[in-house]
């Protein structure tokens, strides 16, 4: 159904008025046909799962647990639960106690609720830019203001960052909180460094700024490293939103929040309001996959998979894309953004690829304000490493005839695709040289295509 012939159009809360489905949701339903290699999707390989273990844990629950499993829980969620999760918070280096949590469904039901929980129509909320496409679609399906605040590889450039709260402040504004993927952020690849994170949390006490720190992604670390948390720095601070969706599976739809007591109730009573409790079968299923099983021995099966697949597409990246093409090279998490550069518009060439046979995120779902056109994210966890190859030399074919047909049309002097986040010096504390690149955020750690 098209909005513009809703018949309940003058029905709706006004918060509906701005949600659309983009033509970039058809575009994937074909791209996930079989002959198309989707780099689009943000999806764990679950057939790495250990499947047998899984069954049998599954299994004992019902059969040991069924009628307590397959009834009501509470709001907050099966203590025995929480237990669980305050030990994969520790084993990343993150306290806890199992009282600060609330078990949601996943982590987007998490940031949805944190959103509820903050945002008034029209509240500033700063984040990352580009940032993840659920937490932009939970804050602006409350009517957030969301600004961005650029990235390099260090992450959020948290001078810039300072800039803009004296700015707000001057204006006698305070942003609702500030968003962040510290670890291996979706889209960008990259971490935020520990310096930065020291500066964050003095912004955010020198503010009075909550922060809503999401980190499904801080175990999925390629070197095995884990840096300090944000939560760990301001627990007072920080409302901590992480998930079972990478480390176990999605389809349990398991995550939880961590949260300042008064926070943590206030999150209870709506997601009671929401959902009532979160599903109790679940809960004990993920509850004893955590005490049963080696489940940190499956965290580094996928981190295996994952820097395999990754070194895959870079490895094919630097072979096949044309010169001006940049990337990161991800030391984690799932995903490699790429500046096609200027004269490309990934959003419009979203079809013709999709017709070549290799699907993407375009760079412009990332940000609320419509810049990142010259940008797109490759997921590199869920296509196997042959299927990865392909998808790449398609994907460098077409952005080669597009870049030729760029410059035959414009010369040297090609227009930007619409990113009004220019370059600017980043302040970054990193002393790796820089490239190019408009969005100077993947250029540090940028490999240049080598032909
Ligand atoms: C940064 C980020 N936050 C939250 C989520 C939501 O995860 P979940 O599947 O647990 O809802 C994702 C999923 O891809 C993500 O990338």
């Amino acid at each position: 159904m098209r909005l513009d012939t809703d018949p309940y159009l003058q029905h709706y809360a006004d918060r509906v008025g701005g949600l659309s489905a983009s033509a970039i949701r058809a575009l994937f339903a074909v791209a996930s046909r079989p002959e198309v290699v989707s780099f689009a999707g943000g999806m764990p390989d679950t057939s790495a799962l250990d499947f047998d273990a899984v069954t049998e844990v599954v299994a004992r629950v019902l059969a040991e647990d069924g009628p307590t499993a397959l009834q009501y829980g509470i709001g907050q969620g099966r203590p025995e639960l929480r237990e669980q999760l305050v030990g994969v918070m520790a084993h990343e280096g993150v306290p806890a106690h199992l009282d600060d949590l609330v078990v949601t469904a996943g982590g987007q039901q998490g940031l949805e609720l944190t959103a509820k929980c903050f945002i008034n129509p029209g509240d500033i909320v700063l984040a990352e830019g580009p940032t993840y496409v659920g937490g932009l679609g939970a804050l602006t399906s409350h009517r957030a203001d969301v600004r961005h605040v650029p990235m390099d590889a260090d992450g959020m450039q948290v001078e810039v960052l300072a800039e803009r709260l004296q700015e707000l402040a001057r204006d006698g504004r305070r942003p609702k909180f500030v968003y962040t993927i510290p670890n291996h952020h979706n889209p960008a690849g990259v971490s935020l460094s520990v310096p930065r994170r020291h500066r964050m949390v003095e912004l955010a006490e020198e503010h009075d700024l909550v922060i809503l720190e999401d980190n499904p992604y801080g175990l999925i670390d390629f070197a095995g490293e884990t840096r300090v948390s944000l939560r760990e720095l301001a627990p007072e601070r920080v409302v901590y939103v992480s998930t079972m969706s990478k480390t176990f599976a999605p389809g349990v739809r398991t995550g939880w929040i961590a949260a300042p007591a008064p926070i943590r109730d206030k999150i209870i009573l709506l997601r009671e309001a929401a959902d009532l409790c979160p599903a109790h079968f679940t809960q004990m299923v993920v509850e004893r996959w955590l005490a049963t099983q080696p489940w940190q021995a499956q965290v580094e099966r996928f981190r295996a998979t994952y820097q395999h697949r990754a070194e895959v597409m870079l490895d094919a990246l630097a072979t096949h894309m044309p010169p001006g093409v940049t990337w990161n090279a991800p030391g984690g998490g799932l995903f490699v953004w790429v500046s096609v550069g200027d004269g490309i518009d990934t959003s419009d060439l979203l079809a013709k690829a999709v017709q070549h046979r290799v699907a993407y995120v375009p760079g412009d779902g990332f940000y609320a304000d419509g810049s990142g056109r010259s940008h797109l994210r490759l997921n590199f966890s869920y296509p196997p490493p042959e299927r990865i190859r392909e998808g790449i030399e398609r994907l460098a074919a077409l952005i080669t005839d597009e870049r030729e047909l760029a410059r035959a049309v414009y010369g040297d002097d090609v227009p930007a695709a619409g990113d009004v986040d220019a370059a600017r010096p980043s302040g970054s504390d990193s002393s790796t040289p820089r490239t190019t690149g408009r969005i100077d955020m993947p250029a540090v750690v940028a490999r240049e295509a080598s032909s």
